[in-house]
């Protein structure tokens, strides 16, 4: 069982789209079972909401289904997953700052460094305070990344 967790700032737009694209993926292709696959956000602000309206509304014109309601990450989420994936630098820096070993540190990456294009430090853009493009931007995205996260995670299975 391989356990991912997406995090972005609210957990409204950027990591519950990451979150629906893999689970859609893993779905596809028959892996379902053999993960467990959530997002949080490192802020609070939203807890207990859904996507935000314009991250659902673009999910779905690509067929993708949000399931999540947001919930800030917590340290004691380490304990649960074995990739804490971090949509932006901040995000990343904050998980960093959260994790108490070397083994908790050594499961925070950006979702992006898994890229086939090697993007080592490339971000997921925040939407929120932008246009409705952005939110396509960031499913263009997820999409890629998730596609080799998969590959990459897949041969451990
Ligand atoms: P997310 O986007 O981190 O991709 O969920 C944001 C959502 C809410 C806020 C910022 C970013 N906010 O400031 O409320």
């Amino acid at each position: 069982m391989l356990r991912v967790c997406f995090v972005c700032l609210g957990n409204i737009c950027r990591s519950p789209t990451a979150e629906g694209v893999f689970l859609h993926l893993v779905t596809q292709q028959g892996l379902a079972d053999r993960f467990v696959i959530d997002s949080a956000g490192t802020a609070g602000y939203h807890v207990g909401e859904l996507p935000d309206a314009r991250s659902r509304a673009a999910a779905s014109r690509r067929g993708y289904r949000l399931p999540s309601r947001s919930r800030q990450f917590v340290a004691s989420d380490f304990a649960d997953f074995d990739w804490v994936l971090a949509m932006d630098r901040a995000n990343q820096r904050e998980l960093l700052r959260l994790a108490r070993t070397p083994t908790e540190r050594a499961k925070v990456r950006l979702l992006r460094s898994f890229e086939l294009t090697a993007l080592k430090d490339a971000e997921v853009p925040d939407p929120y305070y932008g246009g409705e493009s952005g939110f396509d931007e960031v499913l263009d995205i997820c999409e890629r990344a998730c596609g080799s996260l998969l590959k990459e995670l897949s041969p451990g299975l």
